[in-house]
């Protein structure tokens, strides 16, 4: 699907969220896993990675058209890469389930699921939800943000454009709450 080298690959990501001194991984959710090319890249930059998906003959995925025999066999590829590394947790359920779960903790959610509108606009208000009350900066990132569903749930969500856009559709948003009326938790510090 992608190469690792940093040009075209999520290593520019990585990068990028590594430079950020206040944001603090102990674990990246990512969302959409198939056969763990990128999971084998976080577990390789990050002390853990819960890596998410159904495995499933996912009916409503706009982007990749899978068999379910194609689907089994992204999951036998993604165990074998799993015994590369012993920091990466199968997880098999729901993206949005997931986030409910382990969303408030994570330091990088990496949203690559099914890139369709809809569902990009649940996972980042269900990820919202989950950082309520939560003080730690996080990074929300995601893949494929030339596809026009992706771009325009973040848009919608964030406001603003994302901080990091890397050659291999990559991107970015470095979130830091604010202090005191916990909801806000998607713009920016200022400065003052
Ligand atoms: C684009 S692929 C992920 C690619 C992977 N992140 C990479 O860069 O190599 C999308 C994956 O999302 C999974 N998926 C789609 N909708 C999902 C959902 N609602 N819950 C869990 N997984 C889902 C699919 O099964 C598929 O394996």
């Amino acid at each position: 699907m992608r190469g690792n080298k940093p040009h075209n690959s999520v290593l520019g990501l990585i990068d990028w969220v590594k430079g950020l001194d206040d944001v603090s991984i102990k674990y990246v959710l990512e969302l959409g896993v198939f056969s763990g090319e990128s999971t084998i890249l976080f577990a390789a930059a990050f002390p853990g990675v819960v890596a998410v998906d159904l495995w499933d003959d996912i009916q409503n995925m706009d982007v990749i058209t899978a068999t379910l025999d194609d689907m089994r066999e992204a999951e036998q590829v993604f165990r074998s890469r799993m015994k590369e590394r012993k920091n990466i947790i199968q997880m098999r359920c729901e993206t949005v389930t997931a986030i409910r779960l382990l969303g408030h903790a994570a330091g990088l959610i990496y949203v690559d699921a099914t890139h369709a509108f809809s569902t990009v606009k649940q996972e980042l208000n269900e990820i919202k939800i989950a950082r309520l009350g939560h003080r730690s900066q996080y990074v929300t990132a995601g893949h494929d943000w030339r596809h026009p569903g992706v771009k325009r749930a973040a848009r919608q969500h964030f406001r603003r454009e994302p901080e990091f856009v890397g050659t291999d559709g990559s991107w970015g948003y470095h979130i830091q709450p604010r202090p005191t009326n916990g909801y806000s938790d998607e713009q920016p510090k200022q400065s003052v």
